[in-house]
């Protein structure tokens, strides 16, 4: 598919087909954006600061991704923020991340909130400090009648972990008998997951170079369109923005089928 610009909200992306049969001059954007945000340690070491720098430029990255995705018309703008293998890492980055998201939850969800952000949460938020966990509910109890951009960070969180806990869910269901083992399809197991409701991912970005999901949505991303950029997170900006989505238009998706 040719770059039609300007980028502005369109039709939901499975209407690609129909929208290119009807030849129509239309630029899609993804109806679901997800980015793992990767190279913030990276970012930082090249300056010969310390990784908390980097993990503070990160936040002003995310800024701009906002930012860019509401002016986009981007319906799902899905964040992965801080993995499940994350806290493995040594303790002070651990305590110098969890204190960047606590201090973003009390700073800047009021201004989410003003601009018409929804924001959600997948992952194990049980492993985050108790007042952390009290403001993640809070946000999301304040945001929850808003619809302008739905915001979904992904934080203390695994996909097979996710999978797991779906498939334990089925399986107690089942043993219950309020489950009819063949009556579990992949709609019914998606409802089990914790994005249960969201559509799944249409494009994929990961910065930093590298080329892995590192456990990132698995079940959800079965026909994502994947973006690999070269940029290290902090440095991911409008123009970054705008030519992924332009990638995107140049994509063919096909779910497998074949045109007749
Ligand atoms: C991404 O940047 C932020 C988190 C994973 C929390 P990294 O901290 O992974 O940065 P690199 O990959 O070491 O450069
Ligand atoms: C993935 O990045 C997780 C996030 C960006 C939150 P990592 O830096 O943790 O992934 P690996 O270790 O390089 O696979
Ligand atoms: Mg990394």
């Amino acid at each position: 598919m040719a770059l039609r610009t300007p980028l502005k909200a369109a039709p939901a992306a499975t209407d690609i087909a129909a929208a290119t049969a009807a030849g129509r001059d239309v630029a899609l954007v993804p109806s679901h954006l997800a980015i793992i945000m990767d190279g913030n340690g990276r970012w930082a070491s090249h300056r010969g600061l310390p990784r908390l720098a980097g993990h503070r430029a990160g936040v002003e990255a995310v800024r701009r991704t906002l930012r860019a995705s509401m002016e986009s018309g981007i319906a799902w703008l899905t964040l992965y923020a801080f993995s499940s293998e994350n806290w493995r890492r040594p303790a002070a980055e651990v305590t110098d991340l969890t204190g960047l998201l606590r201090h973003f939850l009390r700073n800047e969800v009021a201004e989410l909130d003003s601009h018409g952000v929804r924001l959600r949460v997948i992952g194990d938020r049980s492993r985050f400090d108790r007042d952390i966990q009290v403001e993640l509910a809070a946000a999301e109890r304040r945001t929850a009648g808003n619809d302008r951009l739905n915001l979904v960070v992904a934080l203390s969180y695994g996909g097979r972990a996710e999978i797991v806990a779906a498939a334990r869910a089925a399986a107690e269901a089942a043993r219950a008998g309020t489950l009819d083992p063949a009556a579990l399809d992949e709609d019914a197991f998606s409802a089990l997951l914790s994005t249960a409701g969201i559509p799944d991912p249409d494009l994929i970005i990961r910065t930093s170079g590298e080329q892995r999901l590192s456990n990132f949505l698995l079940w959800q991303s079965a026909y994502a369109e994947l973006l690999f950029l070269d940029v290290l997170w902090p440095d991911f900006g409008a123009t970054h923005f705008a030519e992924a989505l332009a990638e995107y238009n140049r994509r063919e998706r096909r779910f497998g089928a074949r045109p007749a």
